[in-house]
C-alpha cells in the first residue's frame, strides 16, 4: 500500500528530490512528551511511526530511489523510550532502498542534491529544519566551480500528496469505515451513559474507553461534551460541567483508526426528552443537515452543500420567529452569523480536518467519488441573546456524519449513530447505571 503510494507520488513529482519529515516530538511538561503520532503525510507515504525520521524520495535515481533516515538501535534508549527500527528494520520492514541513521541526514542530503534540478520540499514549517536544509543547498552550491549543479526549481510536495490524499483509496475506506464504526458506538454508549447529575467528563470518559476498548488509537481531536449552554462553545473542551436536567448535551468526538479520523456530532436530552423548544431547534439543524448530505453528489461544487445547508438554517430561523424577510437577502445579508457561524463540511481522512484544496482557482472545486467530507450544520444561542425567545437561548445543537461520495448516491460512513429524534430519546432514555463497570 505504502509502496504503491510511493510509487504514484514519484510519477506525479516530475522529477528530482522530495524530503519529508517525521512530526518532532512535542515537550508536555519538564522532560515528558505528548503521546507520539506521526505526520499524516509522512506515514501516508511511509507507513513509518517513529518520530526523528526522514525519507527522500527519487524517481530518477536508479537504485535509491526511497531512502530513509532513522533514529540509530540503542539498546539503552530502548529500554526507555520503546523499540526502533533502525537502518536494517528501515529496508526490511518499511522497504527502503537504502537507510541511513537520522544524523547522516545533513551530509546525505547534500550528496543526493548534487545536480538535481527540482527540490520538494515544504519550507517554512519549522526552522530548524529549514536550516539544515539551507545548509545542505549551501554544500552542494559550493561545488558550483567544479561543475556540480545546485537545485533551482523548489516546490512544495503537499501539491502532489495533499491532492492523493483528498481521494480516498479502498485500503483507506476501510480504516474509515471502522473509525466511523467505533465512533457510532461510542456515540451511543454516552447516550446510554447519560442521565442528569452525571459529568461531562464522564461522558468523556465512556466514548475515549469506547474507542480504546473497540481498538481504536484513541480520539482523532479533543473530544467535545458539552451540556446546557456549554454547547453554544464551539471547541468546548473543558469538559468538567454537570449534566443538568432538561438540558441538552452536545458530544463531538471521533475515533482514530490507524491514522484515519472520524468526527460525528450528536446532540440528546440529557433526561432522555425534547422540551418542545429543544424540539424545534433540532427538526431545523436535522433538516439542514438531511438536505445537505442529499446534495453530495460527484459533479456536485463543494460550496454547493454548505448553500443548501444555509437555505434550510435560515428557513428555519424564520419558522422559529427569530429572523424576519426573504431567505435570499437574509442569507446575502449573513443574518443567520450569530446563530450558524461555521462553515458545513471539510474534508476528513488522515487529518481531522484533512488536506485538499477547496477550490481550483476561483472555483469550487467539484466532488469526486472516494471523497469524505462531513456534514455538520448547528444553530446556537447564546445565553444574553435578546432578539431570540427566552426559551432557545442557551441552547446548542449541531447534527454532524462523515459522508463518502460515491458514482451513486451519498454514504453516510457515520449512519450508526442515532440520529431521527425518537432514536435519540430512545438512546438517551435507556439507562446504564455505570456504563463501563466491570
Ligand atoms: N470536531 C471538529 C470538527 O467538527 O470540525
Ligand atoms: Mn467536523
Ligand atoms: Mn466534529
Amino acid at each position: 500500500m505504502f509502496a504503491k503510494r510511493r510509487e504514484s507520488f514519484m510519477q506525479q513529482m516530475e522529477g528530482g528530490v522530495a524530503l519529508f519529515f517525521a512530526a518532532p516530538l512535542k515537550a508536555r511538561s519538564g522532560d515528558t512528551s505528548y503521546k507520539y503520532r506521526q505526520d499524516s503525510t509522512f506515514f501516508y507515504l511511509t507507513g513509518f511511526h517513529e518520530p526523528e525520521a526522514a525519507a527522500l524520495l527519487m524517481p530518477d535515481h536508479p537504485e535509491e530511489k526511497f531512502v530513509l533516515f532513522v533514529r540509530p538501535r540503542n539498546k539503552e534508549r530502548e529500554t526507555w523510550d520503546g523499540r526502533r527500527v533502525g537502518p536494517d528494520g528501515a529496508k526490511k520492514t518499511y522497504g527502503a532502498d537504502a537507510a541511513y541513521t537520522i544524523d547522516q541526514l545533513p551530509d546525505k542530503l547534500a550528496q543526493y542534491l548534487e545536480n538535481v534540478e527540482r527540490f520538494h520540499y515544504a519550507m517554512g514549517r519549522d526552522t530548524k529544519r529549514d536550516a539544515l536544509v539551507v545548509s545542505a543547498l549551501d554544500k552542494v552550491k559550493a561545488q558550483g566551480r567544479k561543475g556540480v549543479v545546485a537545485p533551482s526549481v523548489f516546490l512544495d510536495p503537499a501539491a502532489v500528496a495533499n491532492e492523493m490524499r483528498l481521494t480516498k483509496s479502498a485500503e483507506e475506506l476501510i480504516r474509515m469505515r471502522q473509525a466511523a464504526a467505533i465512533s457510532s458506538q461510542a456515540h451511543i454508549a454516552a447516550m446510554r451513559a447519560v442521565r442528569p447529575g452525571i459529568k461531562e467528563f464522564e461522558i468523556e470518559a465512556v466514548i475515549e474507553y469506547t474507542f480504546r476498548k473497540m481498538g481504536a488509537t484513541g480520539p482523532a481531536y479533543n473530544s467535545i461534551v458539552g451540556s446546557g449552554v456549554n454547547a453554544t462553545i464551539l471547541h468546548y473542551i473543558e469538559n468538567n460541567g454537570t449534566c443538568a436536567d432538561g438540558d441538552l448535551l452536545l458530544v463531538d468526538a471521533g475515533a482514530e483508526v490507524e491514522g484515519y479520523s472520524a468526527d460525528i456530532t450528536r446532540t440528546f436530552p440529557v433526561n432522555g426528552s425534547f422540551t418542545p423548544a429543544q424540539k424545534a431547534v433540532y427538526d431545523v439543524v436535522l433538516d439542514a443537515q438531511q438536505k445537505a448530505i442529499t446534495r453530495v453528489r460527484a459533479g456536485v461544487a463543494f460550496d454547493s452543500i454548505h448553500q443548501a445547508s444555509l437555505t434550510a438554517i435560515v428557513e428555519g430561523l424564520i419558522r422559529l420567529e427569530i429572523l424576519k424577510g426573504e431567505p435570499e437577502k437574509l442569507i446575502k445579508d449573513e443574518a443567520y452569523k450569530p446563530y450558524f457561524m461555521h462553515g458545513t463540511s471539510h474534508w476528513l481522512g488522515l487529518d481531522v480536518h484533512d488536506v485538499g484544496l477547496y477550490r481550483n482557482g476561483p472555483d469550487w472545486r467539484k466532488l469526486e467519488p472516494g471523497m469524505v467530507l462531513t456534514v455538520e450544520p448547528g444553530l446556537y444561542f447564546s445565553e444574553d441573546s435578546a432578539e431570540v425567545p427566552k426559551s432557545f437561548r442557551g441552547m446548542g445543537i449541531r447534527i454532524e456524519d462523515d459522508v463518502l461520495v460515491t458514482d451513486g448516491n451519498p454514504e453516510v460512513l457515520t449512519a450508526a449513530t442515532p440520529k431521527a429524534l425518537a432514536e435519540v430519546e430512545s438512546a438517551a432514555t435507556s439507562d446504564v447505571a455505570d456504563p463501563v463497570a466491570p
